[in-house]
């Protein structure tokens, strides 16, 4: 059994995957920035009789990680980084603000670069660790009005693509791939006209963790 921590574990695909690895034993640790969300899919795991822990984390701030990372390091031994916490950012380029811009490039890619590197010398205390990073179907080709968001995860799969290697034999690196999910993360947009049509995160999560020992999934 693992020892997971899972950021934007609150909401949406997070969620899901923390209550599935939950479901199958595995202590889970949930971090984001809203502890009230964490908490309550926490509730959720424990009433089902699960393990699982709450942290609060904000992944775009070097502080708010090196924090986080040495209270969670403290307690426990994680052997599974889930780099799933993420943002989204749509429109013409031209419309973006400077601030929208900075917001995703600093969550999706920084977050997830800094939180990896503060976390890899505990994974590397145990065999058999593992870091999955759920990228996108944006992490693979370009996209209209995605310009930035395709960026951010275009950054994340070389950041992947590059750990797998430089880790390799070491800690298994997950890159995951997949299209629209019906989430949260649509919610303060229009880009998708009717977000109820897209997979529901439970399917996703179900078939990530039933693939999890393969170096890339493409859901
Ligand atoms: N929905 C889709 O169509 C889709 C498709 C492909 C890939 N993805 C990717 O899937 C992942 C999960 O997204 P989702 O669809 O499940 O959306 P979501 O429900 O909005 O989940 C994103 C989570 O990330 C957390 N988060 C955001 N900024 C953070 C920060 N700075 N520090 C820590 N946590 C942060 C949020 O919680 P707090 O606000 O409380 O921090 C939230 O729980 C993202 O990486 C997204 O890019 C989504």
């Amino acid at each position: 059994m693992q020892t997971i921590l899972i950021t934007g574990a609150g909401t949406g695909l997070g969620k899901e995957l923390a209550l599935i690895y939950a479901q199958k034993g595995n202590t889970v640790i949930l971090a984001g920035r809203r502890i009230e969300p964490l908490e309550s899919v926490k509730q959720e795991i424990l009433s089902e009789g699960g393990e699982a822990f709450t942290y609060q984390l904000d992944i775009s701030n070097l502080e708010s990680v090196k924090r986080t990372v040495g209270k969670i390091t403290a307690k426990h031994d994680v052997t599974y980084l889930v780099n799933n916490a993420g943002t989204g950012c749509f429109g013409p380029l031209t419309e973006l603000s400077h601030e929208e811009i900075m917001t995703a490039i600093q969550t999706n890619v920084l977050g997830t670069i800094f939180l990896t590197k503060e976390l890899i010398p505990y994974l590397l205390k145990h065999g058999g660790s593992k870091i999955m990073n759920i990228i996108s179907t944006a992490g693979q080709k370009g996209k209209v009005n995605e310009s930035v968001y395709v960026a951010s995860k275009f950054a994340v799969r070389g950041f992947t693509e590059s750990l797998q290697k430089e880790l390799e034999d070491k800690v298994h690196v997950v890159a995951t791939y997949m299209g629209g999910m019906d989430t949260p993360f649509w919610d303060e947009t229009n880009h998708i006209k009717d977000k109820s049509r897209l997979r529901s995160p439970r399917e996703v999560a179900e078939i990530i963790v039933s693939r999890d020992g393969e170096l890339e999934i493409h859901v």
